[in-house]
């Protein structure tokens, strides 16, 4: 067992003392301290197991030995930046160029995802010679000054929002403004980005690029229409934009039927830029940029040298080697079509038997379910999910809630998660949900006692 160097409540104290508190902590009124990791299990001071559902950054696993290994071993050998030729940064992008269209064929390594979607704004700034972003609503992209920005989910709750940002309505067919019974939400949804374009001309102003994550996961776990990609691309491209698929939190693999979320939407859509970050390292600090000859050649064309002391380094470009080679090596992506469709399942039986399931929804290893207060207006049970979520953690289940309301169950967990964690999981939920709703009886019934 890793040794621990301090008590709980003394590592505490000292959190509490040194650390900004704006780093806030995972159940901060009882915080769960880990000390171990393994596969899609992670253990704390005690030795107590906690089934992880929601860590998409250990993608292949806690603490993999074969990218223990390779980082390991490369650190033992070298580890310098990108000014010297190295065969694993060629060899590494080399390898995720199979995995995308052949047009996505120039790349960046950086250390952060934060710092993926800051180039991707550079660059689309620098291609188009424009300077506006249309972004979704509740949209999360990153940490940086320049992030923050086109981050609906932060700047409501700052300063506001700039002048060169657009908002459109996330692609929500549940809670949103076109829902399932709409004949064609896609095109819906597309003719307000459409809407926001035209209003932004009006103005003088000029579109830049569209940020989307491939599947809004701030947002609430969203599954964005089929077809709503192209027809939001036609729109940007037409005004001189390009299209960014942020993939920091659900590619490589996790969707199950493809390597990438953005190709969910069909063979035909390319996007112009793609970031990656999160599960790309396996909890090593590395992210990815990749884009067109085009712009990049537009970047370039500025003279200005692009350097960033470690992305790209050995080690970095080795961890993600021995990634992608574990993927394959275990059929992570089958699994996770495979494990994905079978919990969707299991759940799908408890909307049926909870009338607080208001839906289920998903692909892959990438599921939410979302929790509502009454039927007829789908209104958020924000107070129930957080239950749910505290009372899976005392059975060592960590799950968490997303999306506005903060009320969708948001399922991501290692790819190496098992049916029997899916049983293990939603049995648990099954039973948390018939214990709340007995509760909900005996006050109601103690209410109508009292009337
Ligand atoms: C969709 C998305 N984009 C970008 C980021 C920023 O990545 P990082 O925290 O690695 O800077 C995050 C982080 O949560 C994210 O969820």
């Amino acid at each position: 067992m890793a040794a621990e160097r301090r008590r709980k409540q003394d590592t505490l104290e000292l959190r509490r003392r040194l650390i900004g508190s704006s780093c806030r902590l995972f159940f901060s009124e009882d915080p769960v301290k880990i000390v171990r990791g393994r596969g899609q299990y992670v253990y704390d001071e005690e030795g107590a197991e906690y089934l992880d559902c929601i860590n998409n950054v250990a993608h292949v696993g806690h603490c993999h030995p074969l990218v223990v290994k390779a980082a390991h071993q490369q650190n033992r050998v070298l580890n310098t930046n990108s000014r010297y030729l190295h065969d694993n940064m060629v060899d590494y992008a080399q390898r995720l160029s199979e995995t995308l269209p052949k047009e996505l064929c120039v790349f960046y390594f950086l250390n952060s995802g934060s710092e993926a979607n800051d180039l991707a704004l550079r660059l689309a700034r620098q291609y188009t010679g424009h300077r506006d972003v249309v972004v979704l609503d509740h949209a999360y992209h990153g940490h940086l000054s320049s992030l923050i920005d086109i981050s609906p989910y932060k700047f409501r709750s700052l300063e506001g929002q700039q002048e060169w940002v657009h908002v459109a309505p996330l692609p929500d067919t549940y809670r949103g403004l076109y829902r399932e019974e709409h004949p064609d939400p896609a095109a819906a949804y597309a003719q307000e980005v459409k809407r926001l374009v035209d209003g932004a001309h009006e103005k003088g102003r000029k579109i830049a690029a569209f940020f989307i994550e491939s599947l809004p996961s701030v947002g609430g776990q969203i599954i964005p229409p089929a077809g709503y990609f192209q027809k939001v691309a036609e729109h940007i491209r037409g005004a001189g934009g390009v299209f960014v698929a942020d993939e920091i939190q659900v590619g490589f693999g996790r969707v199950g039927q493809h390597f990438w979320a953005f190709q969910l939407q069909g063979k035909d859509f390319v996007p112009d830029i793609v970031t990656m970050g999160k599960p790309i390292g396996n909890g090593h600090p590395i992210a990815c940029v990749a884009t067109t000859q085009a712009i990049a050649a537009a970047f370039a064309a500025t003279g200005v040298e692009y350097f960033n002391t470690f992305g790209g380094n050995p080690v970095s470009c080795a961890v993600g080697l021995a990634v992608l080679e574990v993927l394959e090596q275990e059929k992570l992506q089958q699994h996770a079509a495979h494990v994905g469709g079978f919990l969707m399942e299991l759940l799908h039986q408890q909307k049926v038997k909870h009338p607080i399931i208001g839906d289920v929804r998903g692909v892959g290893l990438f599921v939410g379910v979302d929790l509502i207060a009454d039927v007829e207006g789908r209104t958020p049970a924000t107070k129930e999910a957080d239950c749910l979520v505290s009372r899976l953690k005392t059975d060592y289940i960590l799950l968490s809630t997303d999306g506005p309301g903060r009320n969708v169950l948001k399922f991501k967990p290692p790819m190496c998660f098992s049916t029997d964690d899916a049983k293990r999981v939603v049995a648990k939920i099954d039973q948390i949900l018939t214990d709340m709703e007995q509760e909900m009886r005996s006050c109601e019934t103690l209410r109508r006692g009292w009337q």
